[in-house]
């Protein structure tokens, strides 16, 4: 299981004193010494926290980027231009704090399959962020996107309410739905240092995309540490 470092909330920080620091850039360096898969980064249509700007900076680096993204023309231009290792397709709005659920990838299929074509072309892997049901899983194959990406807000919500069997139950169940039909795992949204280990009874899941835990523990080990720490868990 290979772990990708979601970066945004070091914008945010950046961003709020609309200057330079933390820079992305020094962050991204130390992160990278690490045995990680990707900087995952989320260039939100208001911009809230990475900028168009990061995203080539950090691809001068060599890093390899997952992009999280809304499938507006808007952004899809950005990332045709930026090529970035892989795409990850989220829902977005407006006024939400984080990504709340997954994206609807069922209810529009055609639109979507049409949208991740010139993506596909450009040899950018494709992942859909979805709930753990096996529609929107069917849905994506139909896309032909090359992963999911299943979203663990719920089963980390469960977690911190004592209660989280059925919830694991069902990325179980997804996880595996999902592989026999042709699709690569992934997971995200709420893991944490208490709860990741769970994720190691899914052996489907190819990588997880980690981000808030992982930089709100840096603020009080750094973020060499922070990532170390969260890569001895997943072993
Ligand atoms: N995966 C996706 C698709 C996301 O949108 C997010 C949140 O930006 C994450 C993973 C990481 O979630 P968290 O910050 O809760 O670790």
């Amino acid at each position: 299981m290979k772990l990708g470092v979601n970066i945004d909330h070091i914008a945010t920080l950046r961003n709020a004193r609309g200057g330079i620091e933390p820079k992305l850039v020094e962050a991204a360096e130390i992160i990278l010494k690490e045995n990680i898969l990707a900087l995952t980064m989320h260039l939100r249509e208001d911009r809230r926290h990475i900028k168009d700007k990061d995203l080539y900076d950090i691809k001068a680096l060599g890093a390899k980027i997952n992009l999280e993204m809304a499938a507006t023309n808007e952004i899809q231009k950005i990332a045709l231009d930026i090529v970035p290792y892989s795409v990850c397709i989220v829902p977005e709005k407006r006024l939400e704090i984080t990504t709340e659920g997954g994206l609807d990838v069922n209810k529009q299929k055609d639109k979507l399959k049409e949208f991740i074509k010139p993506l596909k072309e450009k040899g950018i892997l494709v992942s859909m962020f979805i709930d753990p049901e096996i529609n929107q899983i069917e849905a994506s194959r139909y896309i032909d996107a090359d992963y999911i990406e299943m979203h663990t807000g719920c089963f980390s919500n469960a977690f911190d309410n004592g209660n989280y069997t059925k919830e694991l139950d069902k990325l179980k169940k997804s996880a595996k739905y999902a592989k026999d039909i042709g699709l690569k795992v992934n997971a995200g949204h709420g893991l944490n240092y208490k709860n990741v280990y769970l994720m190691k009874e899914i052996k489907e899941i190819s990588e997880l995309n980690i981000g808030h835990s992982i930089i709100s523990r840096a603020v009080f080990v750094g973020i060499q540490k922070a990532v170390k720490e969260m890569l001895e868990l997943i072993k």
